[in-house]
């Protein structure tokens, strides 16, 4: 599942991940420990690299990785190419063969349907209305920043959405057997219902269309 900043594809894909019975990689929060980081060790970019190959799995689990800061950091690590290398094993190995026996796995990214995951059964490209996501980011920023600014999150958004798309090293890219959904005007269980109504028979093993995971 690939999208831009905010577009809802993190809450799909856990949502995803639950029903299917799947294991779940937000692979934004590998970029986001490797910026956090990378500024903690004085922000020099090319230490970034050596950095992204010793991460550790705790790494991933600090409280300060959703904060405006680190996305833009992550967004900083994510244009250099050794980066992504030294991630994308790791990632695969993730997909391949999912932690705790899980039958398959959900990767929420940029990159995940046309680099990480090729081969992916169903792949989903997940848009929404700038505004409408600088809204969302706004709400989930605002419960632990009150001063949270609307204005900044859009921008901050705008910014990160054109590095991404512009970057040579895999850039944020619909794959071409992928869904494109979009959530502007959608619940996240309307969303979830439509992602798994192209999901679930594309997927072997997994419930078929017909089963009851909404
Ligand atoms: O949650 P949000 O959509 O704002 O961002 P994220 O998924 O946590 O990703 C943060 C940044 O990491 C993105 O802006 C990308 O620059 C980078 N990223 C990437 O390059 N490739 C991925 N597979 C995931 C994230």
């Amino acid at each position: 599942m690939d999208g831009p900043a905010a577009s809802g594809k993190g809450s799909l894909a856990r949502r995803m991940a639950q029903k299917l019975g799947y294991a779940h990689l937000d692979t934004g929060l590998i970029y986001r420990a490797v910026g956090v980081k990378l500024i903690e060790a004085g922000g020099d970019l090319a230490r970034a690299p050596e950095i992204a190959a010793a991460l550790a799995p705790e790494d991933l689990a600090r409280a300060d990785l959703r904060s405006a800061e680190a996305g833009s950091a992550a967004s900083r690590v994510a244009v250099i190419p050794e980066v992504r290398a030294a991630l994308l094993d790791w990632q695969r190995r993730f997909a391949h063969r999912p932690p705790y026996g899980a039958a398959g796995a959900v990767l929420d990214g940029r990159d995940i349907g046309t680099v990480v995951c090729p081969e992916a059964p169903a792949k989903i490209f997940v848009v929404a209305d700038p505004m409408v996501r600088a809204e969302r980011r706004w709400r989930e920023l605002r419960e632990t920043d009150p001063s949270a600014d609307l204005k900044t999150i859009l921008e901050d958004l705008l910014l990160r959405d054109a590095r991404d798309s512009a970057r040579a090293a895999a850039p944020l890219k619909q794959a071409d057997d992928a869904l494109l959904l979009d959530t502007t005007n959608l619940t996240i269980d309307e969303a979830v219902a439509q992602a798994l109504s192209f999901a679930a028979p594309r997927l072997s093993g997994g419930p078929e269309a017909s089963d009851p995971v909404v």
